[in-house]
């Protein structure tokens, strides 16, 4: 017997149709908000991440699945989805495409982390990525497409924002940062030590419980943001107010990839764990340049499904009922049985979810799996049935029936369904 990998999950016969619920939820989110899917692939060459996600990020550092294909090249499975949607971006020329560019994706994605409750080698996300808009409006409106997923999904969570500015007012930010950390390097852990030359604000990620202390005191980006950041900012709080849209203002939110600019925002629960973080986003104005496209602003978002999933199963968020057959049909011997599949098959081609046996089974045991099954109704084909060509059409949940003409079937369940 082969095990399943470490950190990958199954999805069973009798728990998809959760991750059905949640996908199209996310389609429907997409649609009113007129985003376009695009779908890129599994794997890119590992350049893309290096440069895309950042040399800096644990993403990139120790958690890419990456080899070497029969070719020689160095192939990475995505550990995200941001960096191939912008290559897909440039390579097909959507630059020349009347703007905004507004896109949606449903990915897989791949990070070897140490597995536990929400944190997989193998997830999964439903992302938006908007090209071409600079306007502190379209980030408000990224912000709304993520909450309005997740409110139509029932689930309770709390919205966190901040701004990490610019270049110039990171640069700035950055020797602030030195100058609070360099006394205080001894109580921090190596980690910490190695980002505090290369990237002291990726210090401020740190889950360790004495670099989290150090950090408390450490000095707000918020403080330090340019004019032309500070007004881009506070036009995205005003839309938010504006609507009532509640959020706090976290100033440690500087989020785990490198291409973030200005706005950045998180939605977390506190209520699965350690990994509450359920949807991640932000500004990436650099990312399409630096990767080889004319300078383009864009925004987006990733939320972790199987976060969601984990919030929506502790916080009792409804999953509406999963689809069960209309229908059962029982056959007495071989001449019926053929007969339950003609009947079955034209309700199939009409949309009609029906079943038949595939087992052989006497005619109660076949009625006792129609109700394991949970058909809604069931009818038996004998001998009289098909002489009469009238069905007895049994409610599966109270017991009672109705005579119902074969040709008229289909018609009585499509009443009964409303
Ligand atoms: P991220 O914060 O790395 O951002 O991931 C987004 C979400 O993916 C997280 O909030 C979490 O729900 C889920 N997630 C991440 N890692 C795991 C894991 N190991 N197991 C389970 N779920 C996980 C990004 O990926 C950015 N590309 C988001 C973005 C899009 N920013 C701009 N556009």
């Amino acid at each position: 017997m082969i095990n399943i990998p470490k950190g990958t999950k199954d999805v069973l016969p009798d728990e998809s149709y959760k991750w059905q619920y949640i996908e199209n939820t996310a389609r429907e989110v997409a649609r009113v908000f007129n985003l376009s899917e695009i779908r890129t692939p599994v794997f890119e060459y590992t350049e893309l991440f290096r440069r895309g996600v950042g040399e800096g990020t644990d993403v990139v550092n120790k958690e890419m699945y990456t080899f070497e294909d029969k070719g020689g090249r160095s192939i990475t499975l995505k550990p995200e989805g941001t960096a191939g949607v912008v290559r897909l971006f440039i390579e097909n020329g959507l630059a020349s495409s009347p703007m905004p560019v507004k896109t949606y994706y449903i990915t897989p994605a791949f990070r070897y982390e140490r597995p536990q409750a929400g944190r997989l080698r193998e997830f999964h996300q439903f992302g938006i990525e908007v090209f071409g808009s600079a306007s502190y409006q379209t980030d408000a409106e990224v912000i709304f497409a993520a909450s309005t997923f997740l409110d139509m999904l029932g689930v309770k969570t709390q919205l966190q924002i901040n701004s990490i500015g610019c270049k110039t007012c990171r640069a700035e930010y950055n020797r602030a940062l030195k100058e609070y950390f360099k006394p205080r390097l001894v109580g921090m852990c190596e980690t910490c030590r190695l980002r505090f030359d290369k990237n002291p604000l990726r210090m401020l990620d740190c889950k360790e419980e004495g670099c989290k202390k150090i950090n408390a005191g450490a000095p707000n980006i918020t403080d330090f943001l340019c004019e032309e950041c500070a007004e881009h900012f506070n036009g995205v709080k005003s839309l938010l107010d504006g609507y009532g849209k509640k959020y706090t203002v976290n100033p440690r939110i500087v989020r785990g990839l490198d291409y973030y600019s200005k706005t950045v925002f998180e939605f977390v629960s506190d209520e699965i764990g350690s990994q509450g973080t359920v949807c991640g986003g932000g500004r990436y104005d650099g990312l399409v340049e630096e990767l080889g496209g004319n300078p383009t602003p864009a925004i987006g978002f990733a939320a972790g499904i199987e976060r969601l999933m984990l919030l929506m199963e502790n916080s009792s968020a409804p999953f509406p009922e999963a689809d069960k057959p209309a229908i059962y049909l029982a056959g007495m011997d071989e001449i019926s049985r053929a007969a339950a599949f003609k009947i079955a098959t034209d309700l199939r081609l009409k949309g009609v979810r029906a079943e038949i046996d595939h087992m052989g089974r006497s005619v109660k045991a076949q009625l006792k799996y129609a109700d394991k099954i949970g058909a809604k109704f069931a009818a038996v084909i004998g001998e009289d049935e098909l002489k009469s060509k009238v069905l007895n059409v049994k409610n599966m949940a109270d017991g009672t029936a109705c005579a119902v003409k074969v040709e008229n079937l289909y018609a009585y369940l499509l009443q009964e369904k409303k």
